[in-house]
């Protein structure tokens, strides 16, 4: 074996013999001979921090990636030593450390191996900027394969890559291309059947190397701060998710229009265009619920500001738009204006809130209006005047919400793309370059920003968007990927980036449908809806300087096609809001690619195209022109196709038939889906009825739906109403019973039963243990029940 101190070359340094170990708690110190300190942090049995110092000292503790409400708490913990390594054991894992060279191990507690250091903690000094580049290698072992990275635009599986972060205005940025608008350090791995998750939170930029530079290794690195990561076991994958979910934070529940259809368009103005474009909607009936403006709204780009001649009374537009069912959303972007006559200029300058250079200028960028200053978001004071500003906007004005965009911070003009590295930033109370700031600049902002909208749209509930993210940037902020392209490769590219968000806990996300930069012809606009609507942010976006891009753009026959997918969306909010419920309160991912879903299935792990939308819904996009169908994966089980009811056995690849008007989309056998009438608008209709499509299978299956006000916070208190279905089938019958929790009444008592797939012809209809005429529950014959009260049990069984 090679000793660490053989291993000091090129300029890497390694620690040597642990000469000290000291317990407090949960925390274990292992320190060495030349210097170094390991600290490890049993965050929960199955989540491990480890830290590492050189020179002995550690910097200060500070993460903006880590919700300060992230739950804590293990069962048991132990540590013992033999002559070699120290052992702590928790309920779920053994974490060995070598006293020669400070290399860990972990293992399950039977010992299968589930990650281990091949050379471990290393690092490098840094002579023109001070501090260390940290390292960090680790075996990669037999079979395994790695998952997450935010939104990195090539293949799932990221085996054989290597990926960057550092966040970056990426126009029109292509298949592999790297780095782009997030930086979410944070990997899955799967081998053997187990799988951990490993977050390095550091924001410096930092790089991963999945066996791409060595087979046998995979490693990361900073370069500055600290060796600072977090393991996370499953073994199952969504276990790690909810685990990282848990430690950086799920949002809040959002308002129900925002998981509605949106339109948007680099710019849609002057006043009478947005009218036109939100008149067509209603005209069409196509559902839609908000409308976008993107910065030509503003007065020469000036943020907090309207262009009078354009928008001469945006509170009354506002109002008018929200009076048939539209919500407005704007623009904000960080560069502000040079301008001595501009009063968020002005009051930026006077209270020194403007980044500035090492040697005290204001940093300086050029943006849509020209020279601009920014407003340091890192520091908390000036976080508290940006969410202040959006007062007027908001509740004097009626805004609806807030999309941040070029948060990167995108500069133009220099090659660099942002702000230069020697731009000082506080860091709250930390003070830094921004090569440690660069990352979080954009979360931060957007922070500050949902701080000032949440505090301004109350007792409504926020939705803020934006563009760059670091870990933890889904508390404040739902994403889109960026300036995506109108073509088929990016239709691929934002079906794979979608499923990686949301396995990086990110999953309010959506692409910028139809593509940003140039143009789609109707099919690929059609294909891509169809793939959108499954996406939890749905939003079509485009530059605008290539021609329309609204649902109408393309002809009759797209036209309709579009519609009748924007219409099951709108169908399907029930099943979609419990899906962020659920991603609310769990962290549970709102997309599984099929690797999550089934990873013991080894046919699923190097599959990119199918996905399960929530837990019960397997979809999988056409990604090619003139298609009539595609070859798919489908997973074990059993399932529908939802356009003909067939039922199919899944463990194997299938021809899928889906011409232009469908895409492959399957239901698992005993689901019940809830659905909602279509609606032009979130809230348009009292919902009278809640249809329960039910997908017959033997065996028993559990399907749940949420509900509440779909705005403001009474649920908080209990205002919210929970209905679990358990369906048990068997040959000839079958059970659903339903569970009720929360205070909330909905409005509808009736219940349309949709059997689909039952295997035999009903003989008698049982209602909450009563036997019931079936001419009254089933009038008009098919497979149509109809309850008209909140029943706990409906049991029909054959003749
Ligand atoms: C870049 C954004 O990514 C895009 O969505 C927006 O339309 C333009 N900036 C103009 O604001």
């Amino acid at each position: 074996m090679i000793t660490n101190t053989e291993l000091e070359y090129k300029g890497n340094l390694y620690p040597n013999h642990i000469v000290d170990y000291v317990r407090d708690k949960d925390k274990f110190y292992f320190t060495t001979e030349n210097g170094v300190v390991l600290e490890i942090t049993v965050i929960q049995d199955r989540t491990i921090r480890f830290r590492y110092a050189t020179e002995h000292a550690f910097q200060p503790d500070f993460s903006y990636a880590v919700d300060p409400n992230a739950s804590r708490g293990y069962s048991h913990l132990d540590c013992t030593e033999n002559q070699t390594e120290y052992i702590i054991e928790t309920a779920r894992l053994k974490v060995l450390v070598d006293k020669k060279t400070l290399r860990t191990q972990v293992s399950d507690l039977k010992g299968n191996i589930i990650n281990e250091d091949e050379l471990g903690f290393h690092w490098e000094e840094n002579y023109e900027y001070g501090g260390n580049t940290v390292k960090m290698s680790k075996i990669t072992q037999n079979t395994e394969s790695f998952y997450g990275m935010g939104d990195k635009a090539t293949h799932s599986n990221l085996k054989g890559k290597r990926v960057c972060n550092w966040v970056t205005d990426q126009y029109a940025y292509g298949k592999d291309q790297d780095p782009l608008y997030k930086a979410i350090p944070f990997y899955i791995g799967l081998h053997n059947g187990q799988s951990y998750g490993i977050f390095f939170d550091n924001s410096f930029r930092t790089d991963f190397d999945f066996a791409h530079e060595r087979r046998s290794t995979t490693s990361f690195w900073a370069d500055g701060g600290e060796m600072n990561y977090y393991f996370f076991y499953g073994p199952e994958m969504h276990k790690v998710v909810k685990a990282y979910t848990n430690l950086t934070g799920a949002p809040e529940l959002p308002p129900l229009w925002a998981m509605g259809y949106h339109q948007s368009k680099w710019s849609y103005f002057p006043e009478s265009n947005v009218k036109d474009i939100a008149k067509q909607f209603r005209d069409l009936k196509i559902p839609c619920d908000a409308i976008y403006l993107d910065i030509d709204y503003m007065d020469g780009f000036r943020c907090f500001t309207w262009d009078k001649t354009r928008f001469p009374d945006p509170k009354r537009m506002i109002n008018e738009l929200s009076e048939d069912g539209f919500k407005t959303v704007v623009m904000i972007d960080p560069g502000i204006k040079i301008d001595k006559d501009y009063w968020v200029y002005q009051e930026a300058v006077e209270n020194d809130y403007f980044c500035k250079r090492a040697d005290g200028p204001r940093m300086k960028g050029k943006v849509w209006p020209g020279e601009c200053n920014f407003p340091d978001f890192t520091n908390p004071e000036v976080r508290e005047w940006w969410a202040e500003l959006y007062k007027e906007f908001m509740a004097e004005i009626g805004v609806h919400a807030v999309w941040n965009d070029m948060n990167e911070p995108a500069v133009m003009e220099v090659p660099t793309k942002t702000a230069p590295l020697d731009t000082r930033h506080d860091y709250d109370g930390h003070p830094s370059s921004h090569r440690k700031a660069h990352n979080v600049y954009g979360m931060q902002m957007v922070r500050a920003t949902y701080e000032g909208v949440k505090r301004y749209v109350y007792p409504k509930r926020p939705l803020v968007i934006t563009r760059a993210a670091y870990s933890g940037t889904q508390r404040f902020a739902s994403t889109w990927t960026g300036d995506n392209v109108a073509t088929w490769e990016h239709l691929w590219i934002a079906n794979v980036q979608m499923q990686r968000m949301c396995m990086s806990g990110y999953s309010f996300v959506g692409s910028d449908i139809g593509g940003f930069a140039e143009q789609p012809n109707g099919e690929l606009f059609a294909r891509w809806i169809q793939l959108g609507i499954f996406h939890p942010f749905c939003r079509v976006h485009s530059s605008g300087d290539h021609g329309d891009q609204e649902p109408w753009s393309f002809g009759k026959e797209i036209t309709d096609i579009v519609r009748k997918f924007i219409e099951l969306r709108y169908e399907l909010l029930p099943y979609l809001y419990t899906m962020f419920w659920r991603y609310s309160k769990e962290g549970t991912p709102m997309l599984l690619p099929i690797v999550c879903y089934d990873q013991e299935d080894t046919q699923t792990h190097f599959r990119t195209d199918e996905f399960i939308f929530g837990e019960q819904i397997l979809v999988c996009p056409i990604q090619e022109p003139n298609a009539k169908g595609r070859r798919m994966y489908i997973p074990r089980g059993n399932w529908y196709n939802f356009w003909n009811d067939e039922v199919v056995e899944g463990g194997k690849e299938k021809w899928v038939v889906a011409d232009i008007d469908k895409i492959p989309l399957f239901i698992k056998a005993g689901a019940i889906i809830p659905k909602y009438p279509v609606q032009q608008y979130v809230g348009e209709l009292e919902i009278k009825e809640l249809v329960l499509d039910v997908y017959f299978a033997e065996g028993a299956e559990n399907s749940t739906v949420y509900e509440d006000a779909g705005d403001g916070y009474a649920y908080e208190n209990g205002k919210y109403s929970l209905r679990n279905f358990k369906l048990l089938g068997k040959t000839n019958e079958l059970t659903i019973q339903q569970f009720k929790d929360g205070a909330f009444i909905t409005n509808y008592e009736t219940f349309k039963i949709k059997l689909h797939g039952l295997p035999f012809k009903i003989g008698e209809v049982q209602l909450d243990n009563e036997k019931v005429a079936i001419e009254d529950v089933m009038p008009n014959g098919g497979n149509i029940i109809i309850v008209n009260k909140d029943f706990t049990q409906l049991r029909i069984t054959a003749k």
